[in-house]
């Protein structure tokens, strides 16, 4: 089980990356938007802070345009894992690159049925999007298990990143639901790490601690 990290925010990578939690990185167009710095050499700082696999999407809509722009962004760094859109376009692509020897990572699977002809070719990583399904009120959460099943039966080499996880009950789905992957945004392992009834049960043994007598605590507290 791998842990990625979804944000293109250099803070956030250092900060959870110093906890050792951070496998790898995933950004897209949206996350590298989201501060003014050039998107390359954003790409470039997150490379030299990450050993492994940081994902780097195409913005391009036809295959040989993607092809072009996948070489280039691979050219950043040899963990560059370049990221396609899960169509046929995105499945030109992949075979070119592929034949390059180039890590794939194919994005925004929303059926578990897109995922067959990837894994054909057996590409890095197929992400499978959760968060967002129900974001817009429906659920692919049984998806998980369907495309890992599928990925089972035809032998593929290709990893199942589960992906778009907005709060600690679908970072639990996505890992008991069976992915090989998942990329956590840094707010929900903050959401995760800062449980409400955690924070209440320790502030109530604080409370008990802060009645036992001065001089039995003495020792214990003793740092
Ligand atoms: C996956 O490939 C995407 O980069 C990302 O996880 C999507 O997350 P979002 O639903 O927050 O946009």
């Amino acid at each position: 089980m791998k842990f990625f990290l979804d944000t293109a925010s250099l803070d956030e990578i250092i900060f959870w990356n110093k906890l050792k939690l951070v496998d790898g990185v995933t950004t897209n167009p949206s996350l590298l938007s989201k501060d003014n710095n050039d998107p390359i050499t954003n790409l470039k700082k997150i490379t030299k802070i990450i050993n492994g696999p940081v994902s780097a999407q195409v913005t391009f809509d036809n295959h040989l345009k993607m092809i072009k722009q996948g070489l280039n962004l691979s050219k950043i760094s040899k963990n560059i894992v370049i990221k396609l859109p899960s169509n046929i376009e995105g499945l030109k692509a992949a075979r070119e690159l592929k034949k390059r020897g180039k890590k794939i990572n194919i994005t925004v699977g929303f059926n578990p049925a897109q995922i067959l002809a990837f894994a054909r070719i057996n590409v890095d990583y197929f992400s499978l999007i959760y968060g967002k399904t129900e974001d817009w009120g429906f659920s692919n959460l049984e998806s998980i298990n369907e495309t890992k099943k599928i990925l089972l039966r035809m032998g593929s080499k290709t990893k199942l990143l589960v992906a778009s996880l907005r709060n600690p009950e679908q970072l639990k789905n996505a890992i008991i639901s069976g992915a090989d992957i998942v990329t956590i945004p840094p707010s929900t392992l903050n959401m995760t790490y800062s449980n409400k009834y955690s924070g209440l049960a320790i502030k109530k043994m604080m409370l008990d601690w802060s009645k036992v007598k001065k001089s039995h605590k003495k020792n214990y507290d003793k740092n």
